[in-house]
């Protein structure tokens, strides 16, 4: 593909990125180990994957999804609102013991937003975003301000609590419920939301609501790996949140959690993506209900375990080899702050030369400017490989010299959209 410099720069990112042949890349094996990935002939060990728990390969798992297609077949071919399978019931039921709160499944965190946000708001609130809340809730909230024009929408300032405060006072007064929309943890710097701080506001301001995206968040903490977000806020009668079961939990589909069965009920009869769309597969809700009896069980915790051990070494490595991370490394994400779109995708290519496969990513998927180095952490990978891949960064960053040394990145809260 031809890239010239005058395209937006959303094009020219992805469009350098597409020259270099480091994304859309086809995976030549012919089956998956979950910690390389083949592709034009390199096995790479895999930084790009969010199954970080590696349930993608769990024998329990793989037996739920395929007994479920044996028995259901590929596809059950009809919507929700009309019939669905018991393994719904079984999986709905089960989620709600991992979460302690009324769960409704959704085909993906994006449909299910979709779905729940029309029904969750009126154009008596107001709705505050945080300008670095997932992309899938952003067209959610435009979808919504498209069909109600009068909705008072507005974004802040990444996790800038005080400029929140300041905001809620300014519109206590002339708003029903204020909804204060974030992510658990952010998906491209795995920074995570303030949330202890977020519960003195939500005890000081009774019309403070939060909508809160635990994508990234979800089974690797938690009791019952109910997530990052539930870890520090089990139950709150204004919380309402969505999780994905396509990365940690590894079966595909969302959760969604209310904090009453009749918000649940509302969302399943009348949210539009939850009754004009076909519904998950058997081979997924097999797998669904197989990962939540799994995450019942005591293995979640061995397992989390043994992604905590390698998040530590990665921190140690990251710190041995002064990596410039955007975040301290306390989630399965980091992020190695480059700058310029060029020298990340030329790391991110020298990188899948030396065999260690990263995500590039520029904007729009981050603010302009901040193009980096996303990793992900899983347990398929070795400690190893840890110290391997942040070695390597190291020996990348310094022949390119691009890099600043820690201490000049800018804190995160900075990295936000001018
Ligand atoms: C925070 C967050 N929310 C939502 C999504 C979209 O999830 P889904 O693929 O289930 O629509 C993603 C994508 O990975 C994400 O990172």
């Amino acid at each position: 593909m031809a890239v010239r410099t005058t395209d937006q720069p959303a094009t020219y990112a992805f469009g350098h990125a597409l020259e270099q042949q480091i994304i859309q890349l086809n995976i030549q094996d012919e089956s998956l180990n979950g910690r390389t990935i083949t592709v034009n002939g390199r096995e790479m060990v895999n930084f790009g994957h969010c199954s970080y728990l590696g349930l993608e390969l769990h024998p329990a798992l793989r037996a739920g999804s395929m007994d479920a297609t044996t028995r259901y077949g590929t596809v059950y071919s009809s919507s929700r609102a009309y019939t669905s399978l018991n393994l719904y019931k079984e999986a709905e039921q089960l989620l709600e013991q991992i979460f302690g709160a009324p769960t409704l499944l959704a085909n993906s965190t994006s449909l299910g937003h979709l779905g729940v946000l029309p029904t969750l708001i009126d154009s008596r609130d107001a709705l505050i975003m945080d300008q670095q809340v997932h992309a899938s809730v952003q067209t959610a909230v435009a979808c919504l301000k498209g069909s109600n024009a009068t909705l008072h929408v507005e974004k802040i300032k990444h996790s800038h609590l005080e400029m929140l405060e300041h905001r809620i006072q300014k519109l206590a007064s002339s708003h029903q419920k204020i909804w204060y929309l974030i992510d658990g943890v952010y998906s491209m710097f795995g920074d995570v939301a303030p949330v202890r701080d977020l519960l003195r506001l939500l005890d000081h301001y009774e019309n403070l609501h939060l909508y809160v995206d635990d994508a990234h968040g979800m089974s690797w903490k938690g009791l019952h790996g109910s997530g990052f977000f539930q870890s520090l806020c089990p139950y709150h009668p204004r919380v309402v949140m969505a999780t994905s079961l396509g990365k940690g939990f590894a079966s595909g589909g969302a959760a969604f959690v209310f904090p009453e069965e009749a918000m649940k009920h509302r969302a399943q009869l009348l949210g539009g993506t939850f009754v004009f769309s076909g519904p998950l597969s058997p081979a997924q809700l097999g797998a669904c209900v197989a990962s939540a009896q799994l995450h019942l069980s005591d293995e979640i915790y061995h397992l989390q375990n043994t992604l905590r051990d390698r998040m530590a070494h990665f921190a140690k490595a990251a710190r041995a080899n002064r990596l410039p991370l955007v975040a301290a490394p306390e989630t399965p994400i980091c992020f190695v702050a480059i700058g310029q779109t060029e020298a990340t995708c030329h790391l991110a290519k020298r990188l899948q030369e030396r065999g260690l496969y990263v995500n590039m990513s520029a904007y729009p998927v981050v603010p302009p400017g901040k193009a980096g180095l996303r990793i992900t952490i899983t347990n398929h990978q070795t400690i190893q490989d840890m110290y391997d891949l942040a070695r390597a960064i190291r020996e990348e960053l310094d022949r390119a010299a691009v890099a600043k040394p820690i201490g000049e990145q800018a804190p995160v809260q900075e990295l936000a959209l001018a």
